[in-house]
């Protein structure tokens, strides 16, 4: 455990580049993995969750190499030539590492063992071993569907079509990655349509997608079993869940000017723009283009004054990680912000909800919470700033840790969490980042 404290901070000012996408940058291992030749990536996230899937496709037959100049190359084993791993999959604190890369062994006649920290250990993971049961993988998992589980993926298996209980791409792309090495179509239908970084990476690397938009907002999308991968260069832009919290600080810190470059903008991914936009936040966004099949754009954003509002359940999936840090900006702002449909927080690296809820109480913020939804009681702009003066539980989560933090480069008294050390999960540097542009930090 090693504990950080945020004191009030002056302006932040200056241009940065945060690390690279998290998402999109343990596809790109796992697909280099699958291909025919080398893949070569560029801004890979060199954080501990991707690393342990960088880790677990080594074990599993891959060459997976750092560059000096800080490109990663991977010469691939093609789909369905993965290797039976020799030693357990340590998939530390990574919910999208343990479970992608249960779709990808669920597809190869392979028995793997996943283990992971007590975060990992607690998540759900019956969403997964359902539609990988039916493909034909057998599954020994611990009590109520958990790590560490063992499974044996199906020699010949099944091309199924699922339709999914939760909005959850995670689920999505595992059933998509089982599918790569069935015979026939795999057909994954969404009820509101969750990031497409699995969709976008199969294309790029010669897989046939095909995605359709159903009534309702429900999608579905197909993909065609045993393709020929072949490897790819793979540009991985700026994450714009990490870049959130910047955002946030900057929106939050009056006489804030912060420019972020190559932030990710891919719009199932950039509802925290939204949301941040409907609170009164003044940021623009620069030079948008295509990358690699990705939009991506220079993000920049003034501090201004911050003013409540209802944040539709319908945003969720397109903002799913942003939701703590946008409470923080919501008791900085004027009035009630209400958010809803917050259930998945729930089993996310914490429940987030309820640790972020009881954290901002501790600070001084009134709140109420319920079953799927909360509403910040906002103090109202700089001249009233939150009390602070908290320690917060990080609770083995990153992104409480960090937005903890960001609170109390704005409140009245110092906010400290108990472990900054999750941090490095998805944001290495975070501290010298934001120090960089006049964070304090001890
Ligand atoms: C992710 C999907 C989301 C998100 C997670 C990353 C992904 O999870 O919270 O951080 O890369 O597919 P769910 O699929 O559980 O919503």
């Amino acid at each position: 455990m090693s504990s950080l404290t945020s004191h009030r901070s002056a302006s932040l000012s200056g241009s940065v580049r945060v690390p690279g996408d998290k998402s999109i940058s343990h596809r790109a291992l796992m697909l280099g993995a699958l291909a025919l030749g080398r893949t070569r990536i560029t801004g890979l996230l060199e954080g501990e969750d991707v690393l342990c899937t960088a880790a677990a496709m080594r074990a599993m037959g891959a060459q997976v190499e750092r560059l000096e100049n800080g490109d990663w190359v991977v010469d691939g084993m093609g789909v369905g030539g993965l290797l039976q791993p020799r030693h357990n999959l340590e998939m530390g604190n990574s919910g999208t590492a343990a479970r992608l890369l249960m779709g990808l062994v669920a597809g190869q006649g392979i028995r793997a063992t996943f283990t992971g920290d007590a975060s990992l250990s607690s998540r759900p993971m019956m969403r997964v071993i359902t539609p990988l049961t039916q493909v034909g993988a057998v599954f020994e998992a611990s009590e109520g569907g958990r790590l560490p589980l063992t499974m044996t993926g199906a020699l010949d298996p099944m091309a199924i079509t699922y339709e999914l209980p939760v909005a959850s791409a995670q689920v999505k792309s595992a059933v998509m990655l089982a599918g790569l090495n069935a015979a026939g179509e795999t057909v994954v239908i969404e009820p509101k349509p969750t990031r497409d970084h699995s969709e976008k990476m199969l294309t790029h690397f010669g897989a046939d997608v095909r995605v359709e938009d159903l009534e309702g907002g429900a999608r579905s999308i197909t993909l065609k079993g045993q393709p020929e991968l072949k490897g790819r260069d793979v540009i991985v832009p700026s994450d714009i869940s990490s870049a959130a919290f910047l955002l946030v600080a900057a929106a939050i810190i009056e006489g804030s000017e912060v420019t972020l470059s190559n932030v990710g903008l891919n719009p199932l991914r950039a509802g925290v723009i939204e949301t941040l936009k409907d609170l009164g936040a003044d940021i623009e966004i620069l030079d948008q283009r295509t990358e690699a099949g990705e939009a991506v754009g220079d993000v920049r954003v003034r501090s201004s004054k911050l003013t409540g509002c209802t944040v539709p359940a319908t945003r969720a999936p397109a903002q799913i990680d942003e939701y703590p840090v946008l409470f923080v900006a919501a008791a900085c702002a004027q009035g009630t912000t209400r958010f809803e449909g917050l259930a998945e927080l729930r089993v996310k690296e914490s429940d987030r909800l309820s640790v972020m809820a009881e954290g901002l109480k501790a600070c001084g913020v009134e709140l109420e919470e319920g079953e799927d939804w909360l509403e910040v009681h906002g103090v109202g702009g700089t001249a009233k700033r939150v009390p602070g003066g908290a320690q917060a539980a990080s609770s083995l989560d990153h992104r409480i840790a960090m937005s903890f933090l960001v609170l109390g480069m704005v409140s009245q008294q110092p906010v400290s969490v108990d472990d900054a050390s999750p941090i490095d999960t998805s944001f290495p540097d975070f501290r010298g980042l934001m120090e960089s542009l006049g964070a304090k930090f001890s």
